[in-house]
């Protein structure tokens, strides 16, 4: 796997002493962090990498919108990258525009790690509010789907976890169907990466190990409210939440038993760029498993499971 993440502790991801005040869902204290994960030569290595954000990282990315050839971060084309032939055509060499996203640009063929740079990227980029949040969209056992905004908080060769309130819509759709997909969207960047997979529980340990590493005041929101319950009135929320304040005052606060996390185990991701030529580009990896289609004649290899394909936009 070869894709720079700048995991928890490197660069281009929050580190641990850098607060967040952002919107909802987010929390001001980070999930606890193993020691970065880099190779000599600075790649990324295996291992799950753990999430914060902060306006501390926030650095220029330089990116203008809808024109990415001037973006001076790793794994973008630059300018003047040699040019190629359009596709079908024998017209001779055309000018592929400075921003393609050609299969040789890819940081990783492990779509994980490819994962890793593209989010690297676009949390060094300042323009980009909140680069962890996903929309997670999951499915009634009847086949209706419905869609909201989490928080990633952590990602390795074994998925992509969050974490949520088991007896919400959400969390009641995963029991009864247990298969998932991500959308993120970068705009600055003109980016999009889509993940389709199969979802579990995370355990106990590490879903109260998650839980007590946040603020205070979102453990106690997490027990004031039973997330997508129907409730009277603002009032009796802020009332609920003052009365476990005072109760929790000196004591820690007990994880609620509904509480917890997933990891989404992926056999799909999709990395999308954007182009101003509209000829956008789709690179989607796949994971070859029993029952999965045959790799074709465009098929390419990727690490391990994963090949990938080109896709018309
Ligand atoms: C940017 C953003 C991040 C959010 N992060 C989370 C999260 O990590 N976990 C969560 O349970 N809800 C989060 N929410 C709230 C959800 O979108 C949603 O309102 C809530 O989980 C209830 O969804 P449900 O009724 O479909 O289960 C977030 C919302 C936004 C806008």
């Amino acid at each position: 796997m070869g894709g720079h993440l700048g995991s928890a502790g490197v660069s281009g991801v929050p580190g641990p002493a850098r607060p967040r005040a952002r919107a909802q869902g987010s929390d001001t204290v980070p999930v606890p962090v193993p020691p970065p994960r880099r190779s000599r030569s600075g790649t990324w290595r295996p291992g799950t990498q753990w999430l914060r954000s902060g306006p501390g990282w926030r650095r220029r990315c330089g990116v203008t919108r809808g024109h990415l050839g001037s973006v001076g971060v790793s794994g973008v084309p630059g300018p003047g990258r040699p040019r190629a032939r359009a596709w079908g055509s024998d017209a001779g060499p055309v000018p592929v525009p400075p921003q393609a996203f050609e299969e040789r640009h890819l940081a990783s063929r492990d779509p994980v790690a490819q994962f890793g740079a593209w989010l690297a990227e676009a949390l060094r980029c300042p323009a980009v509010g909140e680069a962890n949040a996903m929309c997670l969209a999951t499915c009634s056992r009847d086949g209706k789907p419905s869609a909201r905004m989490v928080l990633l908080k952590g990602f390795g060769p074994d998925g992509f976890r969050f974490f949520t309130n088991r007896q919400s819509r959400k969390g009641r759709e995963l029991d009864s169907n247990p298969f998932a997909s991500l959308v993120f969207y970068w705009e600055p960047l003109n980016r999009q990466v889509r993940i389709e997979g199969s979802v579990r529980r995370l355990s106990e340990e590490e879903s109260e190990q998650y839980f007590h590493s946040r603020p205070r005041s979102s453990q106690i929101g997490a027990v004031a409210s039973r997330q997508s319950s129907v409730i009277p009135d603002r009032e009796y929320l802020m009332q609920r939440n003052a009365e476990l304040e005072e109760k929790y005052r000196d004591v820690p606060v007990p994880k609620p038993e509904d509480w917890g996390g997933y990891i989404l185990q992926p056999d799909v991701v999709e990395f999308w760029q954007g182009q101003t030529s509209r000829l956008h580009d789709r690179i989607v990896f796949r994971r070859l498993r029993d029952g999965a289609e045959p790799p074709g004649p465009m098929t390419r290899r990727g690490e391990g499971e994963w090949v990938f394909e080109r896709l018309a936009p």
